[in-house]
């Protein structure tokens, strides 16, 4: 979207936990930094109140990707509540969907007005206020608009999938603590952190492999795991890494040493609300026995500065 408003857009480095780095955003803004556009990782908030903060200190907009984070919580209110431009995805995967389409909240009136009208080729008036009892024939086209308005169809399917958002996010939590407890005595594998003041949903369950400890990598790992006729997959391939940012920004890994580093070991591990305790309790298994198999035994593994080191070599 960046690119198509004719914008350049301005990758940053992410911090540990996966999330957009506030200290690396403030180093990047400039005098033509239009937004801030934080992603709340994987159904957990990012540092929002230090992005909004350091937002606000230069009067750029922040608008928060919630792709993940339909129910999520930060600071005690839903995502969704505390910013300006809020936008959803209720594509397939997520913890809620409508098949395709997505959704923006806002806290302001006039940036809400301004929305509709752009979503409904800039018409003043949309169906419902023209041809119900209660609506005019009349309207007018104020400004070129695009057709990004969520159907009826997709709109029946969303209000149900709304009732049971709660749901949904509940049975993900309870798979996520069972891997947190089952993995928990593994020091070949970095869980992923429940940061506090938030309510993690967990859209995803990301793992990594701690440097130097296995004796199979990640690309490796989700083979034997597939072998097991469990799915597991990368969530994400770095922004940096891909042709169209590589070659016409000319991003380099070595500007985002955490991305980077995080990126070797990173793997999902499979979650979804219809998984069974009998399917959480595979995915365990098949991972232990993975790590039995490739553990490099103790006393031998490379620290993990060594291993980082040998990174920063490579890039
Ligand atoms: C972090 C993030 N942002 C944005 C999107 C795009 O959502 P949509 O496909 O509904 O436009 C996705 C989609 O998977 C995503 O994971």
């Amino acid at each position: 979207m960046v690119v198509h408003l004719g914008a350049t857009p301005v990758i940053v480095d992410v911090d540990r936990n996966f999330h957009i780095a506030p200290d690396a955003v403030g180093r990047a803004i400039g005098p033509r930094t239009k937004a801030i556009v934080p992603v709340h990782y994987g159904g957990q908030a990012c540092a929002l109140r230090e992005i909004l903060a350091l937002a606000g200190s230069h009067g750029i907009p922040v608008v928060e990707d919630a792709a993940h984070a339909a129910g999520a919580e930060y600071a005690g209110s839903k995502i969704g509540t505390h910013g300006r431009a809020v936008c959803f995805s209720f594509y397939a995967i997520k913890n809620m969907t409508t098949g395709e389409g997505g959704m923006i909240s806002t806290n302001d009136g006039d940036l809400a007005a301004r929305m509709r009208l752009l979503s409904l080729h800039g018409m003043s008036r949309d169906a419902w206020k023209r041809y119900t009892e209660a609506g005019s024939w009349y309207y007018e086209v104020l400004e070129p608009g695009y057709k990004y308005n969520m159907t009826d169809i997709q709109a029946a399917l969303g209000i149900h999938q709304l009732h049971r958002l709660d749901g949904f996010i509940r049975r993900r939590q309870e798979i996520a603590a069972m891997y947190d407890k089952a993995f928990a005595d593994l020091p070949e594998i970095l869980l992923p952190a429940r940061l506090p003041g938030r309510n993690h949903t967990f859209h995803l369950y990301p793992i990594r492999l701690a440097a130097g400890r296995l004796q199979l990598n990640r690309s490796e790992l989700i083979e034997e795991l597939r072998a097991r006729n469990i799915g597991a997959s990368v969530h994400f391939i770095p922004l940096h890494r891909h042709p169209f940012y590589r070659d016409r920004y000319r991003y380099r890994p070595r500007q985002f040493p955490v991305a980077e580093e995080i990126y070797q070991g990173l793997l999902s591990l499979p979650l979804y609300p219809k998984m069974t305790d009998r399917d959480a309790r595979d995915v365990i298994a098949a991972v232990r026995e993975i790590v039995d198999a490739y553990r490099v035994p103790a006393g031998r593994f490379c620290e993990e500065g060594v291993s980082s080191a040998a990174i920063a070599a490579q890039l």
